[in-house]
């Protein structure tokens, strides 16, 4: 890499910022194996790249990656042709991308989409043929679908949540504010077209149509309230703290709203495997295939997971068309998606159209090398997929929507809390804790104040946490489930490469004011009397706490400040 001697010896304007690790994408990574010490600075972007014959010898783009199935727009087949993935592969390693800006270091931007997805877009326009239009298609299914005030975290695959304020102000998340968390583009499929495949190791594959999966007399409807907890959620906390693995898909800078509840109507996947005369041995898991394309590593690929039979014999596994008492939306998976109860979002597959049974878990790249839960120390130069454990059942977790960090709060001895609280596994919130002095002394949240228990949803919650003080606080929130499970204390506990499963306590720093004591419940009279607004909370007023002759007082009264002997 090449070094940049001029930065070593002279100060740049940010060298104050640099040297403070606010700009970590800027330092330099010291090499000291050597005698000397050297610095390592990232490289001036490459001038970018395009192989044109190299591009041209793979053949026409229209046609190679052309719609498979009528109706099924934005839907190419890649799992069925080794070939057709290897051209694809050749096509975007014939050429070079523009670099994405870098969120764990570099500053996160301002903007609403957080992230565009640039290298996405351009990977898509550089297959062609039926992607051309996909990134365009899926943004503007996301205007059409989701309420206006979401926070879009990556345009392209979208990924967006609710904005705090609206995560947990209904128990059943409406659809629209619904987080969605996407790899590839949003499929748009006509009902009457779509069929489900299901193959591998069962004693009759068969084609379903929705009608055929919607025959009540062969298959029991089954309606579940149904949280689905990205394993995402909360980050931005881990990011905060020490920057991790920066690809923005899988690892987009999710907050606290990655996490949604809603109502759906399906059927248990269990039935419809019986339906094919149930499994064959060795058959041990269920591939679930997404219409989606998802590129990995420059390796195209729909987008599959898989689950054990376990986990569908017991009736936990759902294939559902409706979400609260609407046909699932495009974007969450229309027409029919799974629902792997309780375990992380990633199984839970959308725009289903193939289920294999299989007899190891899925060797596909979201399966065995995303959504691994590593060790703390490993990391970016030591790590094999084989070190991280796949997560499956989500742990217990928790957070609070309101207050936000750093706000000011004017109270008379009681700050007002909401927020969630959820477990995996089949597992619940069975006590929510606050703690206002960072987690000495806790608080419950009485029983009647959380929302209803579900086996498979969260609970929200509402409290009036007391506080005696003013000054800068800790509220933290901690959750117990019903197997008595709870949240490890900090976030270094937990903290892990792939910035995965942010489930410590939720911490946030607010200012209390407590209008209950004199002193401070004067003193705001007083910012009244003489029209001074309060905010901001660190703008130096002069206004005297005490007066001269109250000064004075005090002096005459109490011993002087220093004394002879
Ligand atoms: N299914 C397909 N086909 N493609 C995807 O990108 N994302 C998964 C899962 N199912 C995904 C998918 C992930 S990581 C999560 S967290 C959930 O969908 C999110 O579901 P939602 O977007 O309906 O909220």
């Amino acid at each position: 890499m090449e070094i940049e001697a001029g930065l070593d010896t002279t100060n740049r304007p940010d060298e104050w910022k640099i040297e403070q690790g606010m700009e970590g994408h800027k330092l330099p990574i010291l090499d000291q194996t050597g005698s000397e010490t050297l610095h390592l600075y990232p490289p001036r972007p490459a001038k970018l790249m395009q192989d044109e014959e190299a591009i041209r010898s793979v053949g026409n783009r229209t046609k190679l990656f052309a719609r498979e199935r009528q109706g099924w727009k934005g839907y190419v087949e890649w799992e069925n042709y080794p070939e057709k993935k290897e051209k694809a592969h050749k096509i975007l390693t014939s050429q070079t991308f523009p670099p994405c800006p870098d969120f764990n270091f570099g500053p996160i931007p301002g903007t609403n989409p957080v992230l565009p997805g640039d290298d996405f877009k351009a990977w898509h326009a550089a297959l062609g043929g039926e992607l051309t239009s996909v990134a365009d298609d899926s943004w503007r299914t996301v205007l059409r679908e989701k309420h206006s005030d979401m926070l879009h975290l990556l345009q392209f695959p979208y990924n967006g949540e609710p904005p705090k304020r609206l995560v947990t102000s209904k128990v059943i998340t409406p659809n629209p504010l619904h987080f969605v968390r996407n790899h590839g583009g949003i499929p748009i499929i006509e009902k009457d077209k779509w069929d489900l495949t299901l193959d591998g190791l069962v004693q009759h594959p068969q084609r379903y149509t929705l009608n055929d999966l919607m025959d009540a007399s062969k298959f029991p409807r089954m309606e579940k309230t149904v949280t689905i907890q990205c394993s995402g959620t909360r980050r931005i906390e881990q990011i905060a703290l020490y920057g991790g693995q920066g690809d923005e898909v899988p690892q987009a800078p999710w907050a606290e709203g990655a996490i949604g509840t809603a109502r759906y109507v399906g059927i248990s996947l269990k039935k419809v495997i019986k339906d094919c005369g149930g499994l064959i041995s060795p058959a041990k898991h269920l591939e679930l295939y997404g219409v989606d394309t998802y590129v990995k590593d420059l390796e195209v690929c729909n987008y599959v997971v898989s689950v054990p039979w376990s986990k569908v014999k017991a009736n936990e596994v759902m294939l559902a068309w409706e979400m609260n008492g609407e046909p699932l939306p495009k974007i969450h998976g229309y027409p029919l998606r799974v629902l792997v109860f309780g375990y992380i979002g990633a199984r839970s597959v959308k725009w289903l159209y193939r289920i294999k049974a299989i007899k190891n878990p899925s060797l596909a790249p979201v399966q065995s090398r995303e959504y691994l839960y590593f060790n703390q120390q490993v990391g970016k130069y030591n790590q094999r997929p084989t070190d991280g454990i796949q997560i499956q059942e989500m742990p217990v977790s928790s957070a609070i929507m309101s207050p936000w960090t750093k706000q000011a709060i004017v109270h008379v001895g009681k700050i007002r809390c909401k927020g969630w609280a959820y477990s995996g596994g089949g597992r619940w919130p069975e006590r929510v804790e606050l703690s206002a002095d960072g987690g000495f002394t806790w608080y419950e949240v009485p029983p009647g104040n959380l929302s209803k228990k579900g086996k498979w949803a969260w609970r929200t919650w509402e409290y009036d946490l007391p506080c005696e003080v003013e000054g800068w606080i800790e509220i933290v929130c901690r959750c117990w489930d019903n197997s008595l499970n709870t949240q490890p204390l900090n976030i270094r506990a937990a903290w892990n490469w792939g910035l995965h499963v942010t489930s410590s306590a939720h911490r946030i720093k607010i200012y209390s004011v407590n209008k209950k004591r004199e002193i401070t419940r004067k003193r705001l009279d007083k910012f009244e009397q003489l029209g001074i607004p309060l905010a901001p909370l660190t703008h130096y007023d002069a206004v005297s706490g005490q007066t001269q002759e109250e000064y004075e007082e005090y002096w005459n009264t109490h011993d002087p400040r220093d004394v002879d002997d």
